[in-house]
């Protein structure tokens, strides 16, 4: 750890107390799913199946331990919300960890990260290219159990899902310090980045249940709304969070010349002067420990995370109406308190 997060984290290691008085809300919420994370859990754990004793290494270490398991959870309870009552669902959730994990790893090769759900990288236990490959393994895992499912619309799904993530990493790519980057770009690229992995995950619950064509459009943007939000937040927690509760550092997103929302918003407030200072600085790479110790400071101060968190719950309530017209059930309520969850979450 360095300087700044060493300074950051102690401000953040002040006890965090909320409006109800309670300290960290989400700590505990999602233990009422623990068993279908064990169920989920058992099916990832001895999955990766390669008679490539590294293939197994690499699999083990990035799947297995933390991981909220958020994108089979969600295609569990779809399948349940419309009607699927086969235990193979469990085994069929692990095609999204498999995307989201192959994806994670190849995100670490590009960010050149250490740390991924509190543990080193794959990248940085193995290096880069065990990496590329250990994704790539896991992403043809995710693939071969869609195929045997037989269904080509849910393996069309999963095709357009994937290639949209690439389109998003790529726009990320390209607007690397882009300190005019917009709002709407900003929209777009976390949408195709990791809104459409959830979107893909409620909306094939509706595909394994055979459900209508309505059902299926209401998860799909019932999951995609959920994954804006998760990735707002996520880009507000680079921000406030600390890195015992995150599992990755600080303040990366702004080290690694990511624009996000709550920088997009702090710039917008500034007046045109000091923004053409911070560009400048941050741009042309001669800001120094306290430039980047100040710029996140002013972030967390100016008001930005509480408009955005506000435009996410406000995303989020709206967000219920997707689930109304499936009939009540343990799974319908589950998939509202995520929906309430995905904005208070800590980390
Ligand atoms: C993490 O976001 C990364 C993603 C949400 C998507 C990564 C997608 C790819 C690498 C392309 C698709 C690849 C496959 C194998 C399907 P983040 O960088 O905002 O979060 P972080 O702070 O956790 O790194
Ligand atoms: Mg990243």
């Amino acid at each position: 750890m360095d300087l700044i997060e060493e300074e950051l984290q102690e401000e953040q290691n002040k006890p965090r107390i909320t409006a109800k008085g309670a300290m960290n809300p989400d700590k505990n919420f999602l233990d009422k799913f623990r068993p279908m994370f064990q169920r989920i859990n058992e099916e990832l754990s001895g999955s990766v199946g390669s008679h490539v004793f590294l293939i197994r290494e690499v699999g083990r270490h990035a799947l297995l331990g933390e991981g909220k398991r958020l994108r089979p959870l969600l295609f569990v309870l779809s399948g349940q919300l419309c009607g699927y009552g086969r235990e193979d669902i469990y085994r069929l959730s692990t095609i999204f960890e498999y995307i989201h994990v192959a994806s994670l790893i190849h995100d670490d090769v590009l960010d050149n990260a250490e740390l991924r759900r509190k543990k080193p990288s794959v990248r940085n236990v193995w290096g880069n290219l065990t990496a590329v490959l250990g994704g790539d393994y896991l992403y043809s895992k995710a693939a071969g159990l869609a195929i045997e499912s037989g269904k080509l619309e849910w393996i069309k799904l999963l095709n357009d899902t994937t290639r949209q993530m690439v389109e998003g990493q790529i726009l990320e790519l390209e607007n690397t310090h882009n300190w005019e980057l917009t709002r709407d770009s900003y929209m777009e690229i976390i949408i195709s980045k990791t809104a459409v992995l959830m979107s893909a995950a409620c909306a094939s619950g509706a595909i394994v249940a055979q459900a209508d064509r309505k059902a299926f459009d209401h998860l799909s943007q019932f999951g995609r709304n959920l994954g804006i939000a998760f990735q707002l937040l996520d880009d507000v927690l680079d921000y406030t969070s600390r890195e015992e509760d995150f599992g990755k550092p600080v303040g990366k997103d702004l080290r690694e010349g990511k624009i996000t929302l709550p920088l997009i918003y702090t710039l917008q407030d500034l007046g045109a002067g000091e923004r053409e200072r911070l560009k400048e600085l941050f741009k042309n790479k001669k800001a120094r420990e306290e430039d980047h110790r100040a710029l996140i400071t002013k972030v967390r101060n100016n008001g930005v995370i509480e408009r955005i968190k506000s435009e996410a719950r406000q995303l989020l309530e709206a967000n219920g109406r997707h689930l109304e017209p499936f009939p009540e059930s343990a799974a319908k309520e589950h998939m509202l308190e995520l929906n309430r969850y995905m904005v208070e979450r800590q980390h």
